[in-house]
Parts: structure tokens; sequence; C-alpha cells
């Protein structure tokens, strides 16, 4: 636990400085401390600052220092050239720093952007010494020593020295050069619009000296389903203006490439990797790029994967591949990021034997050795992509010989994307730590197990312009957590969630421990209620990945199977009877995935198939487990509402209602998901509910059984995303659908359950009797034109006195393509 912050009598001036925020500061807001904590800080932070060299980024460093001082305490440090007899804070390489203060008697061995922190007493007066071997380490220093003061954490003594535990801590950005994203959720690019690079790159800027922050020190900067244009010649001046808004922060440009160029755009006839003329294109670009970007980082390259072009094209390896472009790469430094990520997406599903999971070793491990030493073979977290449990991909204890990085997705695409509260860390730490035989996921990564050059962490961020970045203010902890995380894995969770708290919305005590324990239990929530026990989300796969739809990973060539059916379910990966996937792990670890008594619960159904009656570790059958998880994933979203609740008027009111409004409506969907799951699996199974919940809703009247004015019933697909499968819709200008309550007199909560479509902005209109007791309008942009899973929305109507014979009626008007839908409406007592 850190030590808290805000103590009571600091309280107040907590509180005086609740005004609206947006989130554009993220965590590094400065806000002013509590008058308690000030005053100590004042003690013992000097008054005077010195940097040692100018180089760009202790530049920022020294600018960053007075920023966070002047916030925190309220105090703007004086710049000085020289280190005076006074108290300073002294900046700057350990090389400046001992030429320009050889009194100090530096010296130490500090490794590339790490960082030192040191309390220097000379001539009876302390300085604050930021010291590194690099300008980069220097910022990163300034940045922990900032951090250290909004955290609480004592600065009058300091010896502390960081070193990164792995060189590559790179975000890639999915940005289309159209401005819009490929899995973004936090707005439109913030690099690119109308086909060519933004006029304003303020927040180009402004995202470095987040990511600087964290001690991130690379991002790439387009999609890596890239579009070959960006290597026209025309691209490098743009790609030179991104380069210079981060090259203040330390943060390297990257680009994604597309295989086929040499074709595509530069001529060729062909874009065989070992073709000379080839190899040839692939360096005079390199040299092109780097003319205009002398520190660019490198490329990242998606082959012959999803579609992209690929060394298949001509029978080479992925290896001939990778190569003929670092080659190119070499002699400038850079590095090639070559993804991993390389499957079939047309296997045959009815063969028992395919399985999309073992795809990654099948193609990777063969060709251990076979990289140069510039590559960077980059790995998905699992074997899948990105589902809300997977193993540790076997890949990363395959490839001795082969530098590799770990690939997380910050962006919440298969987690409930801007919608849904999922804080990611705990998830990413179970991989990190995961022991693979030869090491855990981490090491392996960072390139400590089998001692390779080089090695790292890639987050997969897509940030966009968005005042809050990532589409809500919860989701900027991913972004804080990988960041964290790829400076030092061996960081918990908690300790994570509590420092983004603090940093985030203050240190009131209630406030911190409310949203680091939602943040703590929110992915094992969003994981029971969408796809438990190994399941992998149960969401529309083929298209936007985000609603509830079950079937949909079934009976397609992608290979995200679940292979339920009406005696079992689960993908048999034993190497016993099954895919044999299991075998690409070492051997203690298969032991324990191939054997069903051993395998974890949690994992049972992505290693298994098993019959539904099979009774788990827990003690319960699969079934009865699928039930029960998604009630209990469906409460724990519930009560985030009156958790959050509970800390109004301790945070500043405009994030306190936004961060509100999204938990509820997280809420609805978490109910949505439940009956679906529920409900297929017992169509399926037929084995009902021990607790008969399932298909069993008192309080709910369907919408199609109401008395209709205007309104059809419509069937809804997938069936389970709707409440007996049918929704009520509005075919004219104007409908309505009323209903009449016979229950004992009372204070009631009404729920209607309605569509949230992306082609209109119907309205509605709720009435009890003649009284219009609420409405609203269906203007969400999530990301379905259709009735279905994703549009499914719940509005939330408490405090209505119901007595015998009332009538309940809901009146739509639909707008656009939208039809006003709706599948019930509940009908619940009100708590008091
Ligand atoms: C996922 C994602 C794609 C992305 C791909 C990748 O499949 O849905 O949009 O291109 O991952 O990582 O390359």
């Amino acid at each position: 636990m850190l030590r808290p912050l805000c103590v009571i009598p600091a309280l107040l001036a907590c509180a005086a400085a609740l005004r609206a925020e947006d989130g554009s500061v993220a965590w590094l807001r400065y806000t002013a401390l509590g008058e308690t904590a000030a005053r100590g800080y004042r003690l013992a932070v000097p008054a005077v600052v010195v940097a040692a060299g100018a180089a760009a980024p202790i530049d920022s460093a020294q600018q960053e220092l007075i920023r966070g001082i002047r916030g925190m305490l309220g105090r703007t440090l004086r710049v000085e050239a020289h280190v005076p007899r006074e108290s300073a804070i002294v900046i700057g390489t350990l090389d400046e720093i001992q030429k320009a203060a050889p009194q100090f008697g530096l010296s130490a061995k500090l490794e590339p952007d790490g960082f030192w922190l040191k309390t220097i007493t000379e001539g009876g007066v302390p300085y604050i010494v930021v010291t590194a071997e690099d300008g980069r380490g220097v910022l990163y220093g300034a940045f922990a020593l900032l951090r250290k003061i909004a955290l609480g954490e004592a600065v009058d003594r300091l010896d502390e020295r960081q070193t990164p535990y792995a060189p590559v801590r790179w975000v890639n950005q999915w940005d289309n050069l159209d401005g819009s994203m490929e899995r973004g959720y936090g707005g439109p690019s913030i690099f690119w619009e109308g086909g060519h690079v933004r006029q304003d790159l303020s927040r180009v800027s402004e995202y470095g000296r987040l990511l600087a922050s964290l001690g991130i020190n690379g991002c790439s900067i387009n999609n890596v389903n890239a579009d070959p244009q960006l290597l026209d010649s025309d691209f490098a001046a743009q790609i030179a203006r991104i380069a210079a808004a981060f090259r203040p922060w330390g943060v390297q440009v990257a680009v994604s490439v597309d295989f086929g160029s040499p074709k595509s755009i530069g001529g060729l006839d062909t874009f065989d990797p070992v073709d000379p003329k080839v190899a040839a294109w692939w360096k005079a670009k390199a040299e092109e790029l780097y003319r205009a970007v002398p520190d660019l980082g490198g490329f990242v390259l998606k082959a012959d994967s999803e579609g992209r072009a690929g060394p298949s094209t001509y029978g080479r390896t992925h290896a001939d591949a990778a190569n003929v472009v670092a080659r190119a790469l070499k002699t400038h430094g850079g590095l090639l990021f070559y993804r991993g990520f390389v499957y079939d997406h047309h296997m045959d599903w009815r063969n028992p034997k395919n399985d999309r999971a073992r795809a990654a070793y099948d193609n990777f491990h063969p060709l251990d050795g076979r990289f140069d030493d510039n590559v960077i073979v980059q790995i998905k977290n699992g074997p899948i992509d990105f589902q809300v449990r997977e193993p540790a991909s076997p890949v990363f204890g395959a490839l001795e010989r082969t530098n590799e990085a770990a690939e997380l997705q910050i962006t919440q695409e298969y987690m409930g994307q801007a919608r849904f509260l999922v804080f990611l860390a705990p998830m990413w730490k179970e991989t990190l730590d995961f022991d693979l035989g030869p090491g855990t996921v981490k090491a392996l990564a960072a390139g400590k197990t089998f001692h390779r050059p080089t090695g790292g962490f890639v987050g997969v961020a897509n940030v966009g312009l968005d005042e809050n970045w990532t589409g809500n203010h919860l989701s900027q902890a991913n972004l804080y957590g990988f960041g964290r995380l790829a400076w030092n894995p061996d960081l918990s969770a908690p300790r994570i969630a509590e420092e983004w708290t603090r940093l985030t919305f203050g240190g009131d005590p209630k406030v911190l421990e409310t949203v680091s324990v939602l943040l703590l239990k929110s992915w094992r929530t969003y994981e029971n209620y969408t796809g438990p026990l190994g399941l992998q989300g149960l969401t529309d796969i083929v298209g936007n990945h985000y609603g509830v739809s079950v079937e949909a990973s079934e009976r397609n060539g992608w290979g995200q199977w679940h292979r339920a059916d009406q005696t079992g379910v689960g993908m048999d990966r034993t190497m016993a009877t099954g895919t044999g996937y299991i075998g690409q792990y070492s051997p203690a670890v298969a032991k324990v995935f191939e054997s069903l008594e051993d395998c974890p619960d949690d994992l049972v159904l992505f290693m298994h198939h098993v019959p539904y009656t099979y009774s788990l570790h827990s003690g319960k059958t699969v079934i009865q487990s699928i039930y029960d998880l998604h009630y209990e994933g469906e409460q724990a979203a519930e009560s985030y509402i009156g958790d959050w609740k509970g800390i109004a008027g301790r945070i500043d009111d405009r994030r306190y209602r936004e961060v509100l409004a999204q938990l509820e409506y997280q809420a609805g969907q978490a109910e949505v998901w439940r009956d679906a799951v529920s409900n297929w699996f017992f169509r399926e199974s037929r084995i009902p509910d021990a607790k008969s919940r399932v298909g069993n809703h008192p309080g709910r009247v369907e919408a199609e059984a109401m008395m209709l004015e205007g309104y059809t019933a419509v069937d809804v697909h997938p069936w389970e995303a709707a409440s007996g499968g049918k929704a009520v819709s509005c075919p004219i200008t104007q409908c309505a659908a009323s209903t009449r309550y016979n229950g004992a007199p009372g204070w009631y909560t009404l729920r209607i359950q309605y569509f949230d479509q992306n082609n209109g902005t119907a309205r509605y209109k709720l009435r009890v009797g003649d009284q219009v007791v609420d409405e609203w309008v269906a203007a969400a942009h999530v990301p379905s034109a259709k009735i279905d899973g994703s549009t499914s929305a719940r509005r939330t109507v408490g405090g209505i006195a119901l007595r015998a014979g009332d009538s309940i009626r809901v009146e739509g008007m639909p707008d656009g393509g939208e039809t006003a839908a709706f599948d019930y409406i509940e009908i619940l007592p009100s708590e008091n």
C-alpha cells in the first residue's frame, strides 16, 4: 500500500479543488497538494533548477519539473545556468553533471534509459540530482520525482536507481491515413486526416509527454494493416513532422509497412524477398526515410496474415521476409518488428484437428535462429487474439535464438471497447508472470532468458482526439498500466491501480479504495458475464467484436471455435485426442493443461471438450458454472453503480457523471450478455439452471406481448440477443406499446430494454397512466445499425408509484434507419 496522501485536514483543500475536469491531462494533473503535505514538500524541494546540457529531452525534463512543482506546491522553480551555492534540483546526464558539478563526485554505471535520483549534500547544502546515462533517462527521472511527490512519497533523502526491465517499450497506433482508426475508441487519429498528416500536431506532443511519463520510448503511427501509400516519397516529410513533435519526449517514431510495396508502389514486378531488386528497393526506401527522420525507430510488418501480402506468394519464409527489410534498416540502427500474428483464416472448421491456436508456433518455431539481430518477432499475449482469457502464447518459450516482444492490447477491442470498465493490468500480469518452463513470459520477451540483444513490450494503444484520449476516463488506466508494466513488470496490479487512482482522481481514501477495488475486480467481472472458463469472448467475431453472439465464432474459417453442441462444449487441444496444441508447451506446462484434473477451471474449455455435466474443481458442473458465473458477473456490474455513487462529491462532478453513465450502461449490457449466453446454453444443453433463474424473469413484460399500436414483432438475430428472441419495431412515424400493471401498489423502478442503433436518433416516451414519466433519445454510437446484442441498451426510471390497473405505455418515434425498437420492460420493486 502507498502511504495515504490526502489526510483529513488536507481533505478540505482537496475538496476545494473539485473543478470540472475533462481528463485531457490524464494522470499528469499536478493538482495542488493539501496544505499539510505541501508544507513538507516545500521544505524538501529546492527553489532552483539547473540543467546541465541542453539536449531536447533534458529541456522537457526541466519544463516538466517547473510545471509539476508549480501545480502541486504553488512554487515556480527559478532556472539557473550554473549550480548555485543554494539548494537546487540539478538535472543532466552523468557526463554533463560531472563537468558542471565536479564537487558532487558523482560516479555510477547507469543503463540506457535508466535514471538515478540522488540527494547530495555539498558544503552543507542539499541538492536533488536527477541523472542518467542519456537525456531520455533524465526525463524519466524527472517524471519519477514528480510522481513521488504526487503520490505522497518522501523526497528528502533520495538514492534511487531505476533501470527499465527491457529496452523495447513501445506503443503501436492502428491509425489510418484518412483519420479513422482500426479498433480505436477514443476518437479520430491524432496523426492523420484526409490522407495526410494533420496540420495541428499539438495532441501528438501531448501524447509524447504522457508516454514519456511512463518510460515508453517508441510509437508506430499507422495501422499494421498498412497503406502502402505511406512509403510514397511525399510522406517522408510528413512523418518527419510527427517525429519532431515526439522527439522532445524521447519517443521514437516507427511506421507500419506493407510487404507488397516494392511492387504496389515501387514499380517493380515483384516483391519476392530474395530478389536483389527487392532488397535494393527496401534499402533505398529506408535511406530516404532516414534522411528525413534520422532517429526513426524502424518498421512494423504484418505479413501473410488476414489477407496481407507476404512471403508465401513466392514460397519464401517469414525469416526471408523479415531479413530483407531488417537489412535495409540495419545501417541506420532501425528495428524491424515482425508480427507473429500469422494464421490461416480460411481453415476448414469441420476438421477437428485444425486449430488456429497452433498457428504462430507452427510458423515461427521452425525458423528460430534464422532472423537477423535487428528483427523482433512481436507475439500477442495469447495464441488467438486478445480474448478475455487465453493461456500465455507458447511461442514465447519456443524462440531461443530470436528476439521477441510481447504484444498487449491496450485498446479494448474484445474487452467492451470504450464502453465498459475492464482494467487489464491483472490480466497482463498473469501472462507476464507465467512460467513457460525456460522462463517467465516477461523474462523471455525482454530477452533476459536467452540473453538476446533486445526485446520487450509493445502495447496496441489507439488513443484518439477525444479529450480524454481513450473514449472514457477509466480506460486511461490501461495505458498507464501498460506503461508501468513495460518499465517494471514486477509491479503488482494493486500497486498500479492505486497509483493511477491517486494520480487521476486524488488521494481521498474513500475514492482510492472504491476506484482501485473497482479496477481490480473489473476483468473478472467482464470475463464472468462474457466468456468464462476459457470460452473466450462470445461476441460477433466476424463483425464488430462487441455485442453478444454466441455462435458467430462457429462454422467459419476464422478458427475462434468453442465447439458447443447439445452434449458438451470446448476445444479439445490435448495431445492425446485433440489438436495437439498443448504439445507446444514445455513438458511441465503441457502436463498441467493436458490433464483434465489439473487444468485450471479458467482455461478448461480452451483446452478440453467436456460434457455439460462435467464437474469442475469448484464442485459445480460446467453448465451450472456457466449460469452462475454469468449471474455473478451481471450482479457485480450492477453493484459498480452503487459503489461509484458512494464517491459522489469526492471527485469533480464532470468525471463523476461521465463515469456513472458509463457504468449504468455497462450494467444494462451485462444483463443482455447474461441472459443471452445463459439462454443459448440452456436451449442447447436442455439442462435447467439449478437456481431456476435462466428463462425466468419475474417482473419482465415482453414487448411483443404488450398491446401494440403500430409496433410489429420482429425476430432478432442472433436470437439470444433479445428476450424471447423477439423485439418490437416501429415501421411508421410513431408507435406505442402498452400493458396493465396488476401487482401490489408501491414504489417501483421501470427498466426499458431498447435498441440504440447507430443509423438514427429515435426518441422514446414512457407514460404511466396519462403522465409522461420519462423521455429519452437513442443517440449513442454503438457499432451496429441493427437490432442486436450490440445495440441493446437499458433505460432505468426509479421512484414510480404503481397501483393495480395502471397503464404503462412506451411510445417510440423512429428516426432514419432506427426504428425505436425495444425488447421488454421490467417492473422491479424500488429498494426503499
Ligand atoms: C485483430 C483485429 C484486427 C487487427 C489484427 C491484428 O484481429 O481485429 O483489426 O488487424 O488483430 O492484430 O493484426
